[in-house]
């Protein structure tokens, strides 16, 4: 059973108030409820994690080496600029997804780049809730073919 870390950054907490017209409705516990159902039908096991704090997210990181077969990570804004945390994905050496609600390449150019694709196996960007599950099932595709 492939067991799987899903970290939020800064501000997601607040999905489904936040931006709405950017990052939809749908609120961070809905998109958790649908991941764990497709988790459940394909037998992974998911856990949990949304911090504020850039240290937070890079010690559950480090943590997750223990336990994790890999991470979907929805940075947040740290996606432009912390290179702590790309150093901590790279660090762990798991294979990691990177989403984002919104297609960040064409919103403003700040957003256009992202320090954590390149330790990640790819991006998944603009498909609203639903990058968190192509996400998902890209990760859990990748795990069972490198089984
Ligand atoms: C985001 C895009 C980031 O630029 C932004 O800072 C976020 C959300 C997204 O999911 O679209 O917080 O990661």
């Amino acid at each position: 059973m492939s067991k799987i870390l899903v970290l939020n950054g800064p501000n997601l907490n607040l999905l489904g108030l936040r931006e709405p017209e950017v990052y939809g409705r749908t609120t961070l516990d809905d998109i958790n409820q649908m991941l764990t159902e497709t988790a459940v039908a394909k037998g992974s096991e998911l856990r949990f994690i949304q911090s504020n704090h850039e240290g937070e997210l890079i010690d559950a990181i480090h943590d997750a080496r223990t336990w994790a077969d890999g991470l979907l990570i929805n940075p947040g804004a740290f996606t432009h600029y912390s290179y702590a945390l790309r150093d901590a994905i790279a660090a762990v050496n798991l294979p990691a997804v990177e989403v984002h609600l919104s297609n960040i390449h064409k919103r403003e150019e700040f957003r256009h780049k992202s320090v954590i694709t390149a330790v990640c196996l790819g991006q998944i960007s603009g498909f609203g809730w639903r990058s968190y599950l192509l996400g998902l099932q890209a990760l859990l595709e990748h795990l069972s073919s490198a089984a």
